[in-house]
């Protein structure tokens, strides 16, 4: 079977430099605004549920950003529980620690700067650890994953969740022009747009044992306030990556406009939850 080849100079992606980027602070307010979405708050916690996180669990999360899941954690780990977050980003980090103050049982959770695939843990010290969309980002996800292991105790379990930027479904009236700005973008930024697909893969390969997949939709039929500012961002990028001519980017927009007004807006986009156990 031919494959389709893919941009050989690929701009990096901005989730693995934040705080090189320009725009932090709006990328900090979309994981916020992304966690307040109902459908991604519930999608989320399916996930925790099936990993899943219990009562008294020390859990760790790597790439936590602005601390959506971490503060998700700590009220299911309750009184006798702990949560760690890492993340490379100071900046983001700084936002959870202001973020998290406010949050119920924040004197359980602590916050660190770190790389995942060089965890500054000992071995089996979580019970329980997770990555949520996180994994698509990394230069090198088995590494991660890897380490992800090494700090989970023997018969603890290994959670992974990603998008798959394959399975979007979206109205438009302009299938063609969406199809275009949709995949291709996605491959201009991504080492592996389909990163759910292949999780639980991964884990195996990192010696994970007892792999199950949780396979999830985030469904928007009313164009919230997240799903507006993803496609403002696809088509913004499709400019920069000259897939398509300002001109073009704008009208795209514009469709949406209309199938909005006429109540036949759907987008979906796939989620894929993998969990392993590691061996005793
Ligand atoms: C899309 S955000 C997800 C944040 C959070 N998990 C959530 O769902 O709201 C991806 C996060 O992964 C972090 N990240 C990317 N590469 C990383 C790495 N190698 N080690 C640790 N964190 C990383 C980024 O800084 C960013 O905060």
């Amino acid at each position: 079977m031919k494959r389709r080849s893919r941009p050989t100079r690929r701009p990096p992606d901005p989730w693995r430099a934040v705080d090189s980027q320009t725009n932090i602070a709006e990328m900090a307010a979309g994981l916020e605004s992304r966690g307040r979405t109902p459908a991604q708050a519930r999608l989320r916690r399916r996930f925790l549920r099936f990993v899943p996180v219990r009562a008294g669990d020390r859990v760790l999360e790597v790439g936590c950003g602005t601390g959506v899941v971490v503060r998700d954690l700590v009220s299911l780990v309750g009184r006798r529980g702990d949560v760690v977050g890492v993340d490379r980003s100071r900046l983001l980090l700084d936002r959870a620690r202001q973020l998290c103050r406010e949050a119920a049982g924040h004197a359980r959770i602590a916050l660190r700067r770190a790389d995942g695939a060089r965890l500054p843990f000992a071995a089996s010290r979580f019970d329980a650890a997770l990555a949520i969309t996180v994994i698509l980002h990394v230069a090198d996800p088995l590494a991660v994953v890897r380490e992800m292991a090494r700090v989970t105790r023997p018969g603890g379990r290994v959670g992974v969740q990603d998008q798959d930027f394959g399975v979007v479904a979206v109205t438009h009236p302009d299938r063609e022009l969406t199809d275009r700005i949709m995949r291709g973008v996605a491959e201009h930024i991504y080492a592996e747009p389909h990163s759910g697909r292949r999780l639980p893969g991964l884990l195996r390969a990192a010696g994970l044992e007892g792999t199950r997949l949780l396979t999830d939709v985030y469904q928007d039929t009313t164009l919230e306030p997240w799903t507006k500012s993803f496609l403002e961002r696809r088509a913004e990028r499709a400019v920069r990556f000259r897939l398509v001519d300002a001109a073009t980017a704008q009208r795209w927009l514009d469709g949406f406009t209309a199938v909005v007004a006429r109540g036949a807006f759907v987008l979906t986009l796939n989620y894929y939850g993998a969990v392993g156990v590691k061996p005793v």
